[in-house]
């Protein structure tokens, strides 16, 4: 078959569509703060949003995005190698720097780029990146893009990781790449123990911290929260989360982040982000920095969401972060609950394979007030008593 043939009789998506159990691609009109306006007019209580502390919102963040748009333009229409690098992108990288704790910072136009330089500007044929079964596409993209062995190990599980290592011929490079909280489960990953495995052999590790940037540990993130940054050679982030923009970075030493910014392909011959997203983003750091209580308030919004759906007989994982995922047995509970919650008018996000298994995504922010999240409970509530212990007994 030609490479475009299959789409003429590729039906699934127009079917999901026709039949109204569709979850993807749905389409907001306007802000999606604490509530979701649909292009339909409906206004939704979002639980399904990356925004955990409210600021692509805020004014702060919104009015340095405009007031760079119309000062230094609308793009950069280059990479930052030739033409596109501003003074913004090298104050932004000495600002996260200096917040999360490690040397330098490279600024990259996403976060999916972040982790493509990180990993393909550092590792190449020969060498090998064991990755977490769980770990972001971006990470698993990455390895494919350098051409290293990709060397699956199982979930958190620190002694496949040491085991898989133990395997491993001496020759090579070799790097560990796990998400700090994982997107889909919420949970952390293990990193005392990732950080003495890899320490043991003599391995890099590499903490893809989109999640916890931003929210755990009064913003610092994943490996602040472990006390353990000195000793996670690399970090990367996003800015399309806690941070409310859109750009990435890749933090480290700066003899690493030099060696980056000449190798990394994804940021040399990609355009670099825009001065509105980058200053978005730093004016996003400074109200992490003096505004702690946004990540309380996130991380207390989760507990108490986590101990109620549970009360209400869902299971809600490992989750220990702003992110809590409810299990749904299987594929076609999982868009009958998401539409049957539409209906009540809560908006999460449907999880269907390969993503991951099947489960509604709950995610909480610090600009939700209690009558939103009172009212998605009383949501999940009816669900449940709709669709009944299928979707809610516990294992
Ligand atoms: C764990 C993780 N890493 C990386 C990314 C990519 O970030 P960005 O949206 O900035 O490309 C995401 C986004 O979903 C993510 O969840």
């Amino acid at each position: 078959m030609g490479v475009i043939e299959k789409c003429y009789s590729y039906t699934r998506s127009r079917e999901g569509k026709a039949s109204g159990y569709y979850p993807f691609f749905v389409s907001f009109d306007g802000r999606t703060d604490g509530v979701a306006r649909l292009s339909d007019g409906r206004e939704l209580v979002m639980c399904g949003s990356n925004d955990y502390l409210g600021l692509s919102t805020d004014p702060r963040v919104t009015g340095a995005a405009a007031e760079a748009a119309r000062d230094l333009g609308a793009g950069c229409t280059g990479s930052r190698l030739l033409n596109g690098n501003l003074e913004l992108h090298e104050r932004l990288e000495r600002e996260l720097a200096a917040f999360f704790g490690k040397e330098a910072a490279l600024v990259l136009t996403t976060g999916y780029q972040a982790n493509l330089g990180a990993v393909a500007g550092l590792c190449g044929p020969g060498d090998t990146v064991f990755v977490d079964k769980d770990a972001h596409a971006s990470l698993i993209d990455a390895v494919r893009l350098s051409r290293a062995r990709l060397q699956w190990f199982d979930h958190n599980d620190t002694a496949d990781l040491a085991a898989k290592l133990a395997r491993h011929p001496g020759r090579g490079g070799r790097l560990v790449a796990v998400d700090g909280v994982y997107s889909m489960e919420g949970d952390l990953c293990p990193l005392p123990e990732l950080v003495r495995v890899c320490e043991e052999f003599d391995a890099t590790l590499l903490v893809d911290d989109a999640h916890g940037a931003g929210v755990l540990s009064a913003g610092r993130g994943t490996c602040d929260h472990f006390g353990l940054t000195d000793r996670v050679p690399l970090i990367t982030l996003t800015f399309s989360k806690a941070f409310g923009s859109i750009g990435g970075a890749v933090l480290g030493d700066e003899a690493v982040i030099e060696y980056l910014r000449h190798h990394a392909r994804s940021l040399l011959f990609s355009a670099s982000s825009s001065p509105a997203n980058t200053a978005a983003a730093l004016a996003a750091l400074d109200i992490v920095r003096d505004e702690p209580w946004r990540c309380e308030t996130v991380v207390k919004k989760a507990d108490y969401m986590r101990r109620e759906l549970a009360a209400l007989g869902y299971r809600t994982g490992n989750s220990e972060s702003p992110v809590v995922p409810v299990d749904t047995h299987d594929e076609l509970h999982t868009v009958i609950g998401w539409k049957r919650l539409m209906e009540e008018g809560v908006y999460v996000n449907a999880v269907l394979p390969p993503a991951a298994s099947p489960r509604l995504r709950t995610s909480y922010t610090a600009v939700q007030t209690d009558e939103h999240l009172e009212r998605t409970l009383a949501a999940f509530a009816t669900v449940r008593s709709d669709l009944g212990p299928v979707l809610t007994d516990a294992a």
